[in-house]
């Protein structure tokens, strides 16, 4: 079966890139973006390319290329339901806030919704693709809703997890490790994963497109964002018994990855990982495993989330600590507030939780990320609700010229790994700063031996 037209809905840092490169690699298939949020597919449609909703490397020229061609970006969810023979489902699955599972399982209902909508709207056949992440067997789920409410056409749900990283989107896609595609192992389903198969082969290489049943897809995703969070809590969790022994977390990460077994990615001990999904996705695992009843496997992959959550808070207490054991009036200035490099997305950022830290000891935060707003800084304060939102705006000050954060400052937190970062003048820096002049970096992006010979007292993660 060969797919003329696309519908994926949700248009947002999954959605807008995967679909942007799939429109581009098939110049012969229509794809439409669609998504309830009016302001989010005004802003793909701008015709300045610099505005695009979310910010990722060379993205715009993706876009720019396809959008209007055979690339559309809509808010008429019906119609684009309507033309489609395949619908990728990429809307957000949060972790639930309220109800049984609270703080644990995913939130689905946005999923349900699109599974009605589609049901509702459909008049021919459909296949119908999870590129949401999701808790294993939910295409179960979707297609009880699909086969019950439905206008009695057929859907085959496809299960194709997305493994993009933020920052680095568009290259992980043009270039991807493997894509997966699970489906049901009937002469039917495995037409539709066919299907599919073809819309990348157009760019990824047959070899790297793996294919399974619905169940050990989804469960992959699930567990390939536990294992690489894993990953990171491990270093995290030596980066502090480096401090207390001497020894170099950096120095332990090369020795150990260089064994082809560990190999050398994801090593990089860090304030703490952020982003919308690594804690996400472990909850919902843990929570998986609790209903099953199987408390030991739940209990292990929780330990990944306690230890972030003892990084982010031991950074900050550490500042306080270092800085007499108060902060309280100080100016402490923050380079970076995004959760990783080269993306405006804040999601669970460590910078969040540390400046949450920092506010309640009354310190006095001035921060700059060249890509994040001071809207969304203080959103993601307030989203915490430890105080009121004016409270907020008084503790915290936001900047777009990095030395007006630092001049006057008695610390610097480096809380993300922008590149910019090491390229500033730092005797000036060092110049214009309380003394003595303290730099943190829970990013380990500063040239530390330089800094001290400048006169800075410098404490980097892991050292
Ligand atoms: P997002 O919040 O950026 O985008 C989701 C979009 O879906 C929003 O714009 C929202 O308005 C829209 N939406 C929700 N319900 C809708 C409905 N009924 N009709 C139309 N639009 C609707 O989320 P995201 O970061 O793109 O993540 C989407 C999914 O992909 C999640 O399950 C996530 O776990 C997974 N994922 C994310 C990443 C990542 O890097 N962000 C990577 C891999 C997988
Ligand atoms: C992660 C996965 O890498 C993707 O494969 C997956 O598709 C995605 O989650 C998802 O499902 O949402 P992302 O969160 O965008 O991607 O970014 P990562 O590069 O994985 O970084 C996550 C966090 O871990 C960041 O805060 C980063 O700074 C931190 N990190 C990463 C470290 O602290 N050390 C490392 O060595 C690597």
């Amino acid at each position: 079966m060969k797919i003329k037209n696309i519908c994926c809905i949700g248009a947002g840092y999954v959605g807008g890139p995967t679909m942007a490169v799939i429109a581009q690699k098939n110049p012969g298939i229509k794809v439409t973006v669609v998504d309830l949020n009016e302001k989010r597919i005004a802003a793909w449609n701008d015709s300045n390319l610099d505005n695009l909703p979310i910010y990722e490397p060379g993205l715009d020229k993706v876009v720019g290329e396809a959008r209007g061609r055979n690339l559309f970006f809509s808010t008429e969810v019906d119609k684009a339901i309507d033309e489609a023979e395949m619908i990728f489902i990429s809307v957000n699955t949060p972790t639930k806030t309220y109800g049984v599972g609270k703080g644990m399982a995913a939130d689905l209902k946005y999923i349900e919704l699109c599974a009605r909508q589609i049901a509702r709207v459909s008049t021919n056949d459909k296949i119908i693709v999870e590129k949401s992440t999701l808790p294993v067997r939910t295409a179960q789920a979707i297609k009880n809703i699909l086969d019950n409410t439905g206008n009695d056409v057929n859907f085959q749900i496809l299960s194709n997890p997305e493994f993009l990283a933020e920052g680095t989107a568009v290259e992980d896609l043009m270039a991807p490790d493997r894509v997966l595609i699970g489906g049901e192992q009937t002469p039917e389903g495995l037409e539709a994963i066919d299907a599919l198969v073809n819309v990348y082969g157009s760019w990824v290489a047959r070899e790297n497109i793996i294919t399974t049943n619905l169940w050990s897809s989804e469960l992959s995703k699930l567990t390939a964002n536990a294992f690489l969070a894993q990953r990171v809590s491990s270093i995290n969790s030596l980066s502090e018994l480096c401090e207390v022994t001497g020894a170099d977390v950096n120095e332990v990460a090369n020795a150990i990855g260089k064994d082809s077994r560990i190999g050398p990615k994801f090593l990089k001990a860090s304030v703490g990982f952020g982003g919308s999904c690594f804690q996400k996705d472990i909850l919902n695992l843990v929570y998986i495993a609790k209903s099953y009843g199987l408390d030991a496997v739940a209990d292990y992959w929780e330990q990944v989330i306690i230890m972030n959550d003892h990084q982010k808070h031991r950074f900050a207490k550490n500042m306080v600590k270092t800085l007499y054991n108060t902060v309280s009036g100080k100016k402490i200035a923050f380079l970076g507030w995004a959760f990783k490099k080269d993306t405006n997305d804040t999601r669970e950022s460590a910078a969040i939780y540390v400046a949450d830290i920092l506010l309640d000891e009354q310190a006095n935060i001035v921060a700059y990320d060249p890509k994040v707003t001071a809207e969304q800084m203080y959103g993601d304060l307030d989203y915490l609700q430890t105080r009121d939102s004016s409270s907020n705006e008084k503790g915290l000050t936001v900047v777009k010229n990095p030395y007006e954060a630092l001049n006057d400052a008695h610390a610097i937190a480096v809380l993300t790994e922008w590149d910019e970062f090491k390229g500033y003048d730092w005797q000036k820096i060092y110049d214009n700063m309380q003394k003595p002049a303290f730099v943190f970096d829970g990013r380990s992006v500063l040239d530390k031996p330089a800094l001290e010979q400048i006169g800075f007292q410098v404490y980097v993660i892991g050292q």
